[in-house]
């Protein structure tokens, strides 16, 4: 087969290499395009066809509903490892001995103390704050009392902002969690398990012992395992490009936090389950929401479903709807949103405009009701998210500045004025 493609513009043929992935994948590599049409560029609303790097962190096929992290299957990881072991294998790209994961353990517990003076800056905000705005800022902040952490130019500066950022994140979502409540901060045990840990700083309260739910501890450890990386999706892609300018890690997981808030994004989890709520209050009538979904002057539409890549269930879906049954089942919790999901699931699954898009549930469908039965309120289940992706984003940022990317900077099609000659204000 040739390795080449070949594209014709104004009666011109040009060559351009075509690079195979290790999954097959084919890729038209057009770094030399402009210059040899004389200024031709492509355009592609939403990169929906065009890709922003070589990877080697995450595989996922969206029409066979395939995920894997450096190689593992997401039912394996999900099964098998826990969140660190994971967060290790994205990271460093190989799942860790026994003596590595106890040091990265160490390492990271070693750095789980914030800077006090941190908590003015938290207690700025008024409780009625959003968590993923609070947090975001936070991470930003932690620059000024970690500086050291910017310029990232060996592998051991790199080891140690990756170290300091894995282990405050989690303290700073949990204090976020806390403040809204109106607890007392919790600084954490630094000889608990990882998600032991943050587990007691959400949860603990000081007026009763803290005691581990392993129904709960299980269930949290296989949602971040589940979150933990998905390639170029909005949130990474912003991650990287704004590490591409040389900005420093954390500010450009602050960054990826901001995109990861949106409704069409990570906001989903949370909007889903205000969206079962809406429903259950309307009497439970999903069809009625099926309509708006389907009707294009609705602007509506129907959350935790469809994806960008996934033309068939989100595999990740799949685990977390069988957690759920499992989780509410252990808990003794009968949750009626469960049974509109699952309601309003099949009815769209078995419905032409969502059959005929390839709408699927995908992985925020299910996962609020999991977190709802943790206890955790509504609106930190993306600052749950965020916890989960963290070293997703970090284990791709990392890749993009060992791999010496170029400086992100898109081209467009202008479709503005042509030139014009200013007018003085008396003349307009
Ligand atoms: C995440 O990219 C990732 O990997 C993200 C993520 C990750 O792990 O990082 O997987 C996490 O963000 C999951 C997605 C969470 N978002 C939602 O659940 C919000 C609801 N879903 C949609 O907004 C939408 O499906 C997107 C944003 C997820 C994907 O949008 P696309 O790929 O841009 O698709 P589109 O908007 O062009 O839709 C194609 C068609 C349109 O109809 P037509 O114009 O062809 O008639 O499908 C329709 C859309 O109107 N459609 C929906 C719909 N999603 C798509 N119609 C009703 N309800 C929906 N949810």
């Amino acid at each position: 087969m040739s390795e080449i493609a070949i594209l014709e513009v104004n009666g011109k043929k040009y060559e351009f290499p075509l690079i195979k992935g290790s999954e097959n994948e084919l890729a038209i590599d057009i770094k030399t395009l402009r210059g040899v049409t004389e200024g031709v560029t492509t355009i592609d609303a939403g990169f929906k066809n065009t890709g922003s790097c070589k990877s080697a962190v995450t595989f996922l096929d969206g029409e066979k509903g395939i995920l894997r992290y450096r190689g593992y299957a997401i039912e394996d990881l999900a099964d098998k490892a826990d969140f660190l072991e994971t967060s290790y294998l994205l990271i460093f790209g190989e799942l860790p001995t026994a003596e590595q994961l106890e040091k990265f353990h160490v390492d990271i517990a070693n750095e789980s103390l914030v800077d006090e003076e941190m908590k003015k800056i938290l207690n700025g905000f008024p409780k009625s704050s959003h968590p993923m705005g609070v947090i975001s800022a936070l991470t930003s902040a932690l620059i000024s009392f970690n500086p050291e952490s910017v310029n990232v130019e060996s592998e051991e500066e790199m080891y140690k902002a990756i170290v300091m950022i894995m282990a405050k994140f989690p303290v700073l979502s949990a204090w976020t969690l806390r403040k809204k409540a109106g607890l007392p901060l919790d600084y954490g045990d630094k000889h608990l398990g990882y998600v032991e840990n943050l587990y007691k700083m959400m949860f603990s309260k000081p007026n009763e012992e803290f005691k581990i739910n392993p129904i709960v501890l299980d269930a949290l450890d296989k949602l971040l395992i589940l979150h933990a990386d998905h390639e170029q999706n909005c949130s990474t892609s912003t991650v990287r490009i704004v590490g591409s300018s040389h900005a420093g890690l954390f500010a450009s997981l602050s960054a990826g936090i901001s995109a990861l808030w949106g409704p069409l994004h990570g906001g989903a989890n949370q909007a889903v389950i205000e969206m079962l709520e809406d429903i259950k209050k309307d009497g439970g009538d999903y069809q009625k929401y099926i309509a708006k979904a389907k009707d294009k002057s609705d602007p509506f539409r129907l959350m935790g479903f469809g994806h960008r890549v996934y033309k068939n269930f989100d595999p990740r879906a799949k685990i977390i709807q069988v957690a759920a049954e499992q989780v509410l089942a252990d808990l003794g919790i009968e949750d009626p949103v469960l049974d509109i999901a699952r309601g309003l699931a099949d009815v769209a699954l078995n419905d032409e405009y969502f059959k005929s898009r390839n709408l699927y549930p995908n992985v925020d469908f299910y996962s609020g009701i999991i977190y709802r039965a943790l206890g955790i309120p509504v609106e930190m289940f993306t600052v749950m998210f965020a916890i989960g992706r963290l070293p997703g984003w970090i284990a791709q940022w990392k890749e993009m500045r060992e791999n010496h990317e170029p400086i992100g900077r898109p081209r467009q099609l202008y479709v503005g004025e042509k030139f014009r000659e200013f007018k003085a204000v008396e003349n307009r």
